[in-house]
């Protein structure tokens, strides 16, 4: 008697603000390369449901998790809820960002607050979270998505790139923590990508941004979901601590 094939368990991964941009980008990607994608959003269910639809049509598997990252509860909670209902996570992408830029003389305390609070905290609560998990399953990938402004700085965007630097460095010392468990921990820095965060930005804006991009065009989704799927598979298991530009050259 033939044995009934069960089907294969796919490996799980969570990707924070998935709901537009580069993370539905993403998450996209890893639908389409076998993962069971966990769909992370903020405010946004309509378009968080849109991409789970969207990747279900195209028979990949996708979930929804509403949770705000900045909420450190919210997060072990939301965690705890993944790994008893879909199984211990083996993907984690830190993607969920927000800028409120200006200069800093005229800096409020409360946007201040909420730079940090997203952009470097909740990435500290969900790779915490993550790290409980994969430590016990003795691998995992977390690729922290920070940006070209954390290393290179930009005028009015202080708080943003005060964020996105203290993500480097979080994440090349928990690198340190996690490899005897082989948990790897990369950060991926994007340039300019097309998506609502650089929406905002007017023509003439882009045209200044496009002077100093040496490969003359703006990035897309896609650009930055090609380098975490590598980072997430065993292709990159000798990999770890790294930051790893996706540019067009505008920072070397
Ligand atoms: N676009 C660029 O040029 C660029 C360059 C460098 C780095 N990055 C980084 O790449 C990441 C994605 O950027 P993007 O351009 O795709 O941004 P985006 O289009 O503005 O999307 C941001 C995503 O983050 C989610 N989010 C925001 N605050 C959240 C919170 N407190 N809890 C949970 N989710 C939250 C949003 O969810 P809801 O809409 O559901 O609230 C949305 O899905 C960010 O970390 C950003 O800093 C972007």
């Amino acid at each position: 008697m033939q044995a009934t094939q069960l089907p294969e368990k796919k490996p799980i991964a969570l990707v924070t603000g998935a709901s537009r941009g580069i993370g539905a980008g993403i998450a996209s990607r890893l639908a389409r390369e076998g993962y069971h994608v966990i769909l992370n959003y903020g405010s946004n269910e309509e378009k968080a449901r849109e991409l789970q639809t969207r990747i279900r049509a195209e028979g990949g598997a996708a979930d929804l998790c509403q949770f705000n990252v900045a909420d450190s509860a919210q997060v072990n909670e939301k965690f705890e809820w993944i790994a008893k209902t879909f199984g211990r996570l083996s993907v984690l992408v830190n993607n969920a960002g927000i800028t409120i830029d200006g200069l800093l003389i005229r800096m409020k305390d409360e946007d201040l607050e909420k730079v940090l609070s997203v952009d470097l905290k909740g990435a500290i609560y969900c790779t915490r979270a993550a790290a409980n998990q994969m430590m016990r399953e003795r691998k995992g990938s977390i690729i922290q998505i920070s940006s070209v402004i954390g290393e290179m700085g930009n005028a009015g965007q202080s708080a943003y790139s005060a964020a996105k630097a203290g993500l480097i460095g979080f994440s090349k010392s928990v690198a340190k923590e996690l490899a005897s468990r082989q948990v790897r921990v990369n950060v991926v820095t994007p340039g300019f990508i097309v998506t609502d965060m650089t929406g905002v930005l007017t023509e003439a804006q882009k045209e200044d941004i496009l002077r100093t991009v040496p490969l003359g065009f703006l990035g897309e989704p896609e650009d930055i979901a090609s380098l975490v799927s590598f980072l997430a598979s065993p292709a990159s298991r000798y990999i770890t601590g790294q930051v790893i530009g996706v540019n067009g050259g505008m920072y070397m």
